[in-house]
Order: C-alpha cells, then structure tokens, then sequence
C-alpha cells in the first residue's frame, strides 16, 4: 500500500509538473485528490489494513495529500503571474506617443450673422417666426398682391413642385400666415432658405438666406420704418454709417423703398466695392399694402404696418469682405475656419 501511495504521489507530481494551464492543474486535482480520485480510493481500503499499519499508512496519505496540494497552489500562482505578464504586454501603452488632435468646429460665417441679426431683433421686442420653404403659390405670390402673369414673377423664377407648390422665392409668405393666425400687434422676424431659379455666379445662387421683418399694429408709421431699421443697421455695420431710402416699388408695400448704406469698404468716397458709388443697397422695405392686410383678415382702416426683408448673405460679404457668394456654400475649411 505504501508503495501504492509512493506510486500516486510521483505520478501527481510529474502530471503537475508538466500542467500548463488552470484546466490541466483542476484535471489533475480531480484526478488524484478528487472524491472518487487514486488518493480517496487507496484510503477508502484501510480497513483492511493491521491496527498498526494503518495510522502509519493513514500519516503518509495525509502528508502525500498535503504536498500535492501545496503543490497544486504553487503551481497555480506561477501560471496566474504568467498570464498577468502576457496580458500587461499585450496592453502595453505607449506614453510618448503623440496624441490625436480633435479639431473644433465653429459656428458657418451665415449662422454667425444670421445670431446677430436676430439678437438685435429680439432685443426691440421681435419674435421669430417660421414657414414652410416648400410654399403654396397662395403664399409666395398671390396673397402679397402678385397675381398670376403678374411682371413681378419675372423678377422671382422659381422651381416649381406643380402649378400652385413652389419652393419660395422670400420669406415674405411668413407674414401672410402670422397675419392670418394672429392678432395685431405683430412684431416678428421671419428668418430662412429662399430659392431662385439663377444661374450659380459670385453674386448668385439658387439658394440663399433672407430675414423678413414685420411689424402691424394701430398707428405704425414710415418713421418706426425708418427708426427700426437705421438701428439694425448701427448694430450691424456701426453707429457711423449713413442710411438712404430710396423709392422703390414692391407689390406687397406702398410706399416701398429700397436702403443703401454708405459704403463700409470706403465710408462713403467710392471705390471697387461700391462700385465708384459709395453707398451699398442691402433691403427692401415698405408700409404693408392695404390689399395684403385685407387678405389675411386684417382691417387697414384699423391697423398699418411696415415689413422689410434682406438677403443674409449679401449682409455677410459686406461685414466679412467676402467677394464671392460661392464661398459659404463650397464648405472648405480654409475658407470657413476664418471667421
Ligand atoms: N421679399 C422682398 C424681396 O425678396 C423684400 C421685401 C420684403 C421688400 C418686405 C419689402 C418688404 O425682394
């Protein structure tokens, strides 16, 4: 039996030695020292053993378990430091390694001017308002007092979705829906996409910006016209620049005018910029005809009001010095990260 015993503990050792992984050891526990293991089994026949043989027999299969086991727990601790290492190679971080730079992006120059328009609006009291850019012909034309093969449409090609959908040429159909959903006094801006039928050049583009303002209430005058504006225009451009109005014909203002302001390249002399003129146009605007308050419910023998729009990106090239509208909307980040 003693020999039986020598005998499991060499083959215990040898299968330990040779264990290369967590599984191999456990195998080899169960193998040896499990419930129905070689050890359990030689002791499990002691009974047949003499009185005096068997504490001898029973001493030695203890000490024989207790070396496997300690054998076992070694073992155990040399493979875990061994996969401990593999692993902090494998996830080895290398700290002189240059980072990844995570470039910043900005406002577009448009969102930027389009913020500070509405700031200086919302500060005299104006809400912003909002319609669709796919419009009824209703909309865009009829309701502001331009009937069909009226020669303003000319002026204003659009695409159109069917007869009477058009994607709008100004946003000057937001005045009609407010005017029909809401009751004087009505101060809103109306901010948003217009779209023409023009050829892209530096000046033009299908698509572009306009903020239309509207103001109707009891007693609205030329002059809350022309007070609202030259302030827009002061915050926009400074307290130094002069504003003209000009006659002008819209269909849906009368009177209409047309604003130039003297020129920010040059302060009013001429140059390239003005074209030798020294005074810019940059809006049109005009007291809300009569017909157009009408057609929204609205009682002109009651109410007046005044409305102007302006194109966002001429208002941008002038601030910027941009000379070519084509910039904003090519998205090169050399051009856009310098504003
Ligand atoms: N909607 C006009 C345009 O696009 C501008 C305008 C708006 C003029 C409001 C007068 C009043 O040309």
């Amino acid at each position: 039996m003693k020999e039986k015993l020598e005998e499991i503990k060499a083959a215990a050792l040898s299968a330990l030695k040779n264990a290369s992984d967590i599984d191999a050891l456990e195998d080899a526990r169960i193998k040896f020292l499990g419930k129905k293991g070689e050890l359990t089994a030689v002791l499990k026949g002691m009974g047949a053993l003499s009185a005096e043989e068997r504490p001898k027999i029973g001493a030695l299969a203890n000490e024989i378990r207790s070396s496997i086991e300690n054998h076992i727990d070694t073992k155990k601790a040399e493979i875990a430091a061994k996969l401990e290492e593999a692993k902090l190679k494998a996830e080895v971080i290398d700290v002189t390694m240059p980072g990844r730079e995570r470039e910043t992006g900005q406002p577009h120059p448009l969102t930027k001017v389009m913020n500070n328009i509405k700031d200086t609006f919302i500060g005299m009291g104006f809400e912003i308002a909002d319609g669709p850019e796919v419009e009824l012909d209703y909309y865009n034309f009829e309701a502001l007092n331009i009937p069909q093969n009226h020669p303003a449409r000319d002026t204003q090609d659009t695409f159109y979705i069917s007869d009477n959908v058009v994607l709008r040429t100004q946003t000057s159909g937001v005045q009609v829906r407010v005017m029909e959903k809401t009751k004087p006094p009505i101060r809103i801006i109306a901010p948003g996409k217009v779209y023409r039928s023009d050829a892209v050049d530096a000046t033009h583009s299908p698509v572009f910006h306009q903020i239309e303002g509207l103001v109707v209430d009891k007693g609205v005058t030329m002059a809350d016209l022309k007070g609202t504006l030259e302030m827009f225009i002061h915050r926009l451009y400074g307290d130094d620049t002069k504003v003209r109005f000009r006659p002008h014909h819209f269909p849906f203002t009368e009177p209409s005018a047309e604003v130039d302001i003297s020129c920010f390249s040059c302060g009013g002399k001429g140059c390239g910029v003005c074209k030798g003129e020294g005074w810019i146009e940059i809006l049109g605007c005009g007291m809300v005809h009569p017909k157009v308050l009408a057609n929204c419910g609205i009682d002109p023998e009651v109410y007046s009001g005044f409305a102007f729009g302006v194109g966002l990106e001429r208002i941008a090239m002038g601030k910027y010095g941009i000379n070519d509208l084509r910039l904003f909307f090519e998205n090169d980040l050399r051009f856009l990260g310098q504003f």
